[in-house]
């Protein structure tokens, strides 16, 4: 009896989703049919429990540093111009990943040049996680995770504080009402300009070859001074050793659908 008011309510919730594979008087196929609703839910949780671990965990690392929007905005972030002196203690210069993901290419660069300093930034706390744990297990000082927007740059960073800025496959933006969000439009651009050294230079590392022709078209049309771009990197000799020696996780994807990366490297008019 309490069987068949379970197949029933089974065959009621499977009626109300219109793809679900329900067949009849198959106990086995009806099985299926609720794994496959109550799966991704399950999945869903299990990820969520997994981003909580990781957000707990990056509060006691010590590498990892997560301002909130006010204290940014209202100049209370410690950090701002101290960044050399206060938590990489040396006077090295200093390099931003902008969007960094996982933390590849920050940990990357940083294990390549231990007499740089380099700061991975994303929104996302527990993407950067990974980069943070690694440099952390590895013993690398010389790397350290900021979560903020990218638009909160210049609250996070003193003017003149930064020696250069890598963007690494940042999401192209492509529709016209996105434009303000992405990341080498005009205001952008002047955000970067304002933390940059006035020698600074800025590393578009992109798949998207929409994001590589905007960027080249207004770096041309603002009359900022384009150093190196190449349009397929690993077929066009001619890139710095580091954009081919070194893949982001969202690049690796891309390499096995054999897209094209593209890479420019330019200075910001003064
Ligand atoms: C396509 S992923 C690329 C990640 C990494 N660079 C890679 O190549 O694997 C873009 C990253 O930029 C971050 N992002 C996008 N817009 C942002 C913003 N306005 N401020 C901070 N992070 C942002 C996302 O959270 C995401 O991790």
């Amino acid at each position: 009896m309490f069987r068949n008011d379970v197949l029933s309510n089974f065959k009621k919730d499977a009626a109300a989703i219109p793809h679900a594979n329900f067949t009849k008087n198959k106990d086995k196929h009806i099985i299926a049919s609720n794994i496959s609703l109550v799966l991704p839910k399950f999945l869903f949780l299990v990820g969520s429990k997994n981003k909580l671990k990781r957000f707990n965990e990056n509060e006691t690392f010590k590498n990892v540093f997560q301002p909130t929007r006010e204290e940014l905005t209202e100049n209370n972030f410690a950090l701002k111009g101290n960044w050399n002196t206060t938590f990489f203690k040396n006077n090295n210069p200093l390099i931003l990943e902008l969007g960094c993901g996982k933390g590849e290419y920050s940990i990357a660069l940083a294990q390549k040049y231990p007499n740089k300093n380099f700061i991975g930034i994303d929104i996302k706390g527990a993407r950067f996680w990974r980069g943070a744990k690694t440099a952390l297990e590895e013993h690398i000082p010389n790397v350290a995770f900021l979560r903020t927007q990218i638009e909160l740059i210049d609250h996070a960073f003193a003017e003149n504080e930064v020696d250069e800025i890598w963007i690494t496959f940042p999401d192209p933006q492509i529709k016209y009402k996105r434009t303000k969000h992405r990341m080498t439009n005009s205001e952008f651009i002047k955000r970067y300009k304002f933390i940059l050294k006035p020698e600074g230079v800025v590393n578009l590392k992109t798949d998207s070859e929409f994001m590589h022709g905007y960027t080249l078209g207004l770096l041309h049309g603002e009359g900022h001074e384009v150093l190196y771009a190449n349009h397929n990197v690993y077929k066009q000799e001619g890139s710095p050793e580091e954009v081919t020696s070194i893949q982001t996780y969202y690049e690796s994807q891309y390499l096995e659908q054999n897209k094209p990366i593209t890479y420019i490297r330019f200075k910001i008019k003064q």
